[in-house]
């Protein structure tokens, strides 16, 4: 099978999030990585995508370079991948869907609820693929789980309890370091930090499991580091449609808490505990049975979880290999083969709405508020 072309933009030497997108496309021989605007400097982003192996015609300076070179080329880049700050998802992600290039974009996927309701219709109209990068969605355990609760092994679902709490941004002495300090800054990151930062692959989540999506929701926000425009910490409780009740704690000064994305499902019947430390075990408990330890890898996961274990059982799988699961599913919805798990530009809106839904909450003393897009109410 000839590989598909992508280009990256974003995600340049030293950045937290490129390497994982070039080891995860790459994997499987799916891809080629044919064309890149790596760095917000030119020189050094033409540099580096020469020296990952992009022909020196395809090293671009910029994305607008990069679009204009390739969009009317015949061998045109397949997919490409948005891995830059926030604030440049948007008109990055427009430009080459209207352009005819399906997009892989990092999460937020835009500033506003406003523009992702743009690109949810950018992305109908243009009949292209406009894939989020919630990541995580795509360990084998975690689509163990979203099988199990699908099949009805754990009953209807009752509360979700989710945490993604970490303590590196902690120190408020490293409070300006660069690779930090825009996460706060509202012109870079938007109305919202760690929410939107790490809260939305929470919320993502317990829809992606659960199979349902949030309704309403009231948010405690708090910059525990007062220089800070934005939350550091947040506290998010919520309620899908289905009646799930559900709780969300986010935070990046919980120092002591390394990763610390973990989630736990109670159903009527069961209830299951993913954490993304340990992502190869999920544990189920049954009503009044006896708590069990479900492996990658082994004998009688559903299919989608056999599909996507990569390495023999009791072999470490990791973060890269999550992100390569989204690119294979890619390669499929590219090649035309239906993945109802990719995540596409209407999970990149719930998050927006739920993002400037929690904002609103929280200024209103945690007010109980309507947290779904006004397209879905
Ligand atoms: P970073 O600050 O480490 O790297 C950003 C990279 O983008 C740098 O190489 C920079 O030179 C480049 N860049 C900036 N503006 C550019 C432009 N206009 N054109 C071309 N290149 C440009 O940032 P990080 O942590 O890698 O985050 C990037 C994005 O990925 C953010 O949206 C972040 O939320 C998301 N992210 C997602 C994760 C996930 O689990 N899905 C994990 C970490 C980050």
């Amino acid at each position: 099978m000839t590989k598909l072309k992508w280009g990256m933009i974003g995600g340049g030497e030293g950045s937290q999030i490129g390497p994982a997108h070039r080891l995860g496309a790459l994997a499987d021989g799916l891809f080629d990585l044919t064309a890149g605007a790596l760095d917000h400097r030119p020189e050094q982003g033409r540099d580096y995508a020469l020296r990952l192996g992009v022909a020196a015609d395809r090293a671009y300076g910029d994305w607008r370079e990069m679009l204009a070179g390739e969009k009317n080329r015949e061998d045109r880049i397949d997919l490409v991948t948005i891995a830059t700050p926030n604030s440049t998802h948007f008109e990055i992600t427009k430009a080459f869907l209207e352009a005819g290039i399906n997009v892989l974009c990092e999460k937020p996927m835009t500033m506003t609820v406003e523009e992702g309701e743009e690109i949810v219709r950018v992305a109908e109209a243009t009949g292209k693929i406009c894939a989020v990068n919630y990541c995580y969605s795509a360990y084998p355990m975690v689509r163990q789980a979203r099988a199990m609760v699908r099949s009805g092994e754990i009953g209807k679902v009752r509360l979700i309890v989710t945490n993604f709490s970490h303590g590196h941004h902690g120190d408020a002495t490293d409070a300006d370091n660069p690779r930090v300090r825009w996460r706060y800054d509202p012109a870079m990151a938007g109305v919202s930090g760690q929410f939107a930062d790490c809260g939305i692959h929470a919320l993502h989540m317990a829809s992606f499991i659960s199979n349902d999506e949030v309704e309403n929701l009231s948010a405690d926000f708090a910059s525990t580091i007062p220089s800070r425009q934005l939350e550091d910490d947040a506290m998010v409780n919520f309620r899908m449609s289905g009646g799930t009740v559900g709780r969300l704690w986010t935070s990046s000064v919980a120092i002591g808490r390394q990763h610390g994305f973990d989630i736990q499902v109670f159903g009527e019947t069961g209830g299951l505990r993913w954490t993304s430390e340990q992502p190869n075990q999920l544990i189920y408990t049954p009503v009044g049975g006896r708590t069990q330890i479900i492996e990658k890898g082994e004998a009688g996961l559903h299919e989608d979880a056999q599909r996507l274990s990569r390495v023999a059982i009791a072999h470490p799988e990791g973060f890269p290999l999550a992100v390569a699961n989204i690119y294979c599913d890619l390669a499929d919805a590219i090649r035309g083969e239906t993945r109802d798990s990719l995540p596409r530009a209407v999970d990149g809106l719930r998050s927006m709405a739920a993002v400037h839904t929690a904002v609103a909450s929280a200024k209103a003393n945690g007010a109980w508020m309507d947290a779904r897009p006004s397209i879905f109410r």
